[in-house]
């Protein structure tokens, strides 16, 4: 299992590995509008987050990035951070059914912390303080875990009119702390 976060640059290994991601999305998010995906995951704004692994009796000779088709992409979150806002917008993270349950889940969103505490520190200017998401109903329980709540944190003009509205998604917030080690332990 490795993580790998890219986004659409123009590099043909990181097309595919964006457009399995976008179809372990679709299969998950079965009411989502496959169209929709696809154009978020491929929109250069975005970042996503892949965790993959070695293709079912393929012995990998390069890394995803130069050989895409070794792997396949197990799960992954999409994010669009708003530097100036200083915020980012979860906006699709899905594990595939046969992985889930399985603490995949719980590892990318903390790896996704980590990602963005590191760019914070190389960066200054990429310094996010909040994650933000629309959470399907059924998904609430699991954001919850991942330090998400209900209780939006972030001051409203901070984020109201940069994130969709979704229907049937209920806002939800999390705070992120430099100081807080999200993998201290083996991942
Ligand atoms: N409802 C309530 N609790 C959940 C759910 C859920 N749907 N899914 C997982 N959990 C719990 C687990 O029981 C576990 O609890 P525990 O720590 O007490 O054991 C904890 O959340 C973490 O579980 P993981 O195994 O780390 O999570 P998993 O690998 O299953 O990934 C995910 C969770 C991404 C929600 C996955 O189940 C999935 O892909 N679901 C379908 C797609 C989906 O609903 N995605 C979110 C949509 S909203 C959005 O993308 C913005």
């Amino acid at each position: 299992i490795q993580f790998l976060v890219i986004h659409n640059d123009a590099s043909l290994e990181h097309a595919i590995l964006l457009v399995d991601l976008k179809n372990v999305f679709s299969m998950q998010l079965p009411n989502m509008p496959k169209e929709y995906i696809v154009k978020l995951v491929m929109d250069p704004r975005h970042r996503s987050l892949l965790l993959l692994r070695p293709r079912p009796g393929v012995k990998t000779t390069k890394q995803p990035s130069e050989s895409a088709l070794e792997y396949e992409v197990v799960g992954g979150i999409t994010w669009r951070p708003f530097y100036a806002q200083r915020f980012g917008e979860v906006a699709f993270c899905a594990v595939s059914s046969s992985d889930q349950v399985k603490g995949y889940g719980t590892r990318l969103m903390n790896r996704l912390k980590e990602i963005l505490k590191d760019e914070a520190k190389e960066n200054p200017a990429h310094t996010i303080t909040h994650l933000l998401t629309y959470a399907d109903n059924n998904a609430v329980g699991y954001f919850s875990k991942q330090g998400f709540s209900k209780d939006i944190l972030l001051e409203r003009e901070r984020w109201y009119g940069f994130i969709k509205d979704y229907d049937g998604g209920t806002l939800m917030d999390c705070c992120l702390d430099n100081r807080i080690p999200y993998t201290d332990f083996p991942s």
